[in-house]
C-alpha cells in the first residue's frame, strides 16, 4: 500500500490538504474501520491510506467517478485521454458541448464512465475547479481557458488500485455512519458552517442547513457513546462551540490560509479539530 501514489484526481473546495499534519497527529493510534463520510476530493483518505474504509458524498457525480476509477480505471483513463484531444482545437467551444452532453447524461441519471470522464474534465477546465449548479441540477461553472491535460495515468492506475479495498457508496452522512462500531474511527469534514451569519439563507449553503449540523452534533455524540473514534473539522464559529463545546471533547483551533478571501487582511482564519478522545 505504502508504495502507491495516491491524491485527489478532482480540485474540490473545502478540500483539507492544508491541515493534513494536525489531522495525522491527531489521529488515534489504533482503530478498526476507517469512515469518511464527507469524503469530496478524498485528500484525507489518500494520505492515510486505511486498509479498511468506507467513503461517501451526497454527491452523485463524484461518487460515480470513485465508482468508475475503481472497476474500470481503463475505460476510464481512455476517454478522458479522448476528451483532452478533441479539446484541442477550440477549447471554449469543446468546453461548453461537454458541459452540455454531461447535463443530459445527469437528467437522463446516466452514471457511466463516460459521465465519470466528463465529470473530471469538467472539473479541471471549470473556473476555479468549483461544483456549482442550478435550480435543475444542471452544472453551469464557466470555462477557466485551460488546456492541461485532464489526469495523470499512473495516478488514477494508483488510485484504483487502492480503492478496490474500500466500499463506496452515495448518500447522506447519517445513513453511511450506521454500521459504525466501537473501535472504529470516523473523520467527518461536511460543508462549513458560515463565517457570518447574516441571514437564515447563509445557513443553507450547498444545502447543508444548521438542521444538519445539529444533525451531524447528534450523530458524533451517539458514536460516542458507541465507543468510536471521532473527529471532526469546521470554521471556528459560534455555531459550532455551540453544538460540540461543554462535552468531553477536546476542541482544538488551528490557522489556516483562505485562498479565496479578496481582502488580504482576512486571508488567515481559523479552524477547529474537534476529537472526543
Ligand atoms: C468540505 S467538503 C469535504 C472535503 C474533503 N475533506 C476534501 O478534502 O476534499 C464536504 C462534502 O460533503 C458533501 N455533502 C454535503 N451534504 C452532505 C450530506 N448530507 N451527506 C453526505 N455528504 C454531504 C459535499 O458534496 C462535499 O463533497
Amino acid at each position: 500500500m505504502n508504495n502507491l501514489n495516491v491524491a485527489p484526481f478532482v480540485k474540490w473546495a473545502g478540500g483539507k490538504r492544508q491541515l493534513i499534519p494536525q489531522i495525522k497527529e491527531r489521529m488515534p493510534k489504533e482503530f478498526n474501520n476507517y469512515f469518511e463520510p464527507f469524503v469530496g476530493g478524498g485528500a484525507v483518505i489518500f494520505e492515510l491510506l486505511p486498509k479498511k474504509a468506507l467513503i461517501n458524498d451526497i454527491n452523485k457525480s463524484l461518487i460515480n467517478a470513485y465508482r468508475q476509477i475503481c472497476h474500470n480505471s481503463d475505460e476510464f483513463i481512455k476517454a478522458v485521454n479522448k476528451l483532452d484531444a478533441e479539446m484541442w482545437e477550440d477549447g471554449k467551444k469543446y468546453y461548453y458541448e461537454m458541459r452540455q452532453h454531461y447535463n443530459d447524461k445527469l437528467m437522463k441519471s446516466e452514471y457511466d464512465v463516460e459521465l465519470a470522464a466528463l465529470f473530471v474534465f469538467i472539473n479541471k477546465h471549470c473556473f476555479n475547479g468549483l461544483h456549482r449548479v442550478n435550480g435543475k441540477g444542471l452544472f453551469n461553472v464557466p470555462y477557466n481557458n485551460s488546456r492541461r491535460v485532464s489526469i495523470d495515468e499512473s495516478l488514477i492506475r494508483d488510485v484504483s488500485a487502492y480503492l478496490q479495498g474500500v466500499t463506496i457508496v452515495e448518500g447522506d452522512f447519517e445513513e453511511a455512519c450506521k454500521d459504525a462500531k466501537k473501535g472504529d474511527f470516523i473523520f467527518f469534514d461536511s460543508p462549513y458552517a458560515p463565517l457570518n451569519p447574516t441571514s437564515f439563507e447563509s445557513y443553507t449553503k450547498e444545502g447543508f442547513d444548521i438542521e444538519s449540523h445539529k444533525r451531524l452534533s447528534k450523530l458524533f455524540d451517539d458514536l460516542t457513546a458507541k465507543g468510536c473514534y471521532c473527529m471532526l473539522t469546521n470554521h471556528n464559529t459560534d455555531l459550532i462551540n455551540e453544538l460540540y463545546g461543554g462535552k468531553d471533547y477536546k476542541i482544538d483551533v488551528v490557522s489556516v490560509k483562505r485562498m479565496i478571501n479578496s481582502d488580504a487582511s482576512n486571508r488567515v482564519g481559523e479552524e477547529v479539530i474537534i476529537c472526543n478522545y
